[in-house]
């Protein structure tokens, strides 16, 4: 079905709802070769009307002092339609290739939008060792940047949802539309949680508690690699948060699946960084990272319970 733009349809939204009504009152029989054309149009028209400065969504930015490009701002839009969010409210966190806002649902919930923006020359050096012998996603090396970037927040999408799943402590996906990705926000009162580095700065790390993250997180390893079949792939402090004494594991984009030929030297690092900064920062005695690596890939979990309890006071 094409949208037209009418003298009986005289908003863009009563258009965006006619269609979002059409595709519900299809019921379950709509075709996926339909979706797609419904949101060809849905694109098209947004993009006509962006050109003409027909829209001027006043509220979905009204906090957030930013020039976004106009793809980025249609895509917005699109997840603004869609009821994923309803207001970006701040910027969380400005990374190069990426950023993270605060947003608000529909119904009104604080959630995370990241949205990957460019792809440095840095950025593709850097994912190239887990992009390469993974047959799911070698091809997108060659893409242009924006396709790219878009690729990359389906990627970390899928592998949010593997691991939600696979009941991984990780922020509950909720969409992905081009560049961006909407989580579940990790923080509260519209304020971040801090990351496990900025916990040990601060000095809020008691050795018990220390001793009870430290178990998660190896626990966590050990369920993304069985239960998800997945290995992180940067996981340090630095991508770990702790919210009200509960750890979540963030920034997924490049976890590889087992098959990668390199997933058992990702998964030795993870578990190297993990081990070096609870014993150098924390001052933790922990089992060696060879224990730890053996332990998981012996696929036993009360092993690995008794190899991390052993070093327990
Ligand atoms: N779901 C989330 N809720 C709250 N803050 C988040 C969330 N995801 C990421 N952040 C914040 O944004 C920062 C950057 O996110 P991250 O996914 O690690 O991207 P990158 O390190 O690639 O820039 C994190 O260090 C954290 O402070
Ligand atoms: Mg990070």
């Amino acid at each position: 079905m094409t949208c037209a733009f009418n003298a009986s349809l005289k908003s863009e939204q009563k258009c965006v709802a006619l269609v979002s009504h059409d595709v519900q009152s299809n019921g379950f029989n709509y075709q996926l070769r339909d979706m797609k054309d419904i949101e060809r149009d849905i694109d098209r028209e947004l993009r006509k009307m962006l050109k003409e400065s027909r829209i001027k969504d006043e509220d979905l930015f009204e906090t957030v002092e930013e020039v976004f490009d106009k793809a980025t701002v249609l895509a917005l839009l699109v997840l603004k339609q869609r009821g994923c969010i309803s207001k970006l409210s701040g910027v969380v966190s400005a990374g190069k290739e990426a950023r993270v806002y605060l947003a608000k649902s529909k119904n009104d919930e604080d959630v995370a939008v990241k949205i990957y923006f460019t792809a440095t020359a840095e950025f593709k050096k850097g994912i190239w060792k887990y992009i390469k012998g993974d047959p799911r996603y070698e091809w997108i090396l060659s893409l242009p940047t924006h396709k790219l970037m878009s690729v990359w927040a389906r990627k970390e999408f899928s592998n949010l949802k593997r691991m939600y799943e696979a009941t991984i402590s990780v922020p509950k996906p909720i969409c992905v539309y081009r560049n961006i990705l909407v989580m579940e926000f990790i923080g509260e009162n519209g304020v971040r949680a801090p990351l496990l580095k900025e916990m040990a700065d601060a000095g809020l790390l008691s050795s018990e508690f220390s001793q009870q993250i430290f178990k998660e997180i190896v626990n966590s390893i050990y369920k993304m690699y069985w239960y998800a079949g997945l290995v992180h792939g940067d996981l340090s402090e630095y991508n770990v948060m702790v919210n009200n004494g509960k750890i979540y594991i963030i920034d997924v984009s490049q976890a590889v699946k087992l098959e990668h030929p390199n997933s058992h030297m990702f998964l030795y690092r993870d578990i190297s960084n993990i081990v070096k900064f609870f014993r150098e920062e924390l001052r933790l005695k922990t089992p060696s990272v060879d224990k730890i690596y053996y332990s998981i890939l012996n696929k036993n979990e009360s092993q690995l319970q008794a190899v991390i309890e052993e070093y327990e006071e």
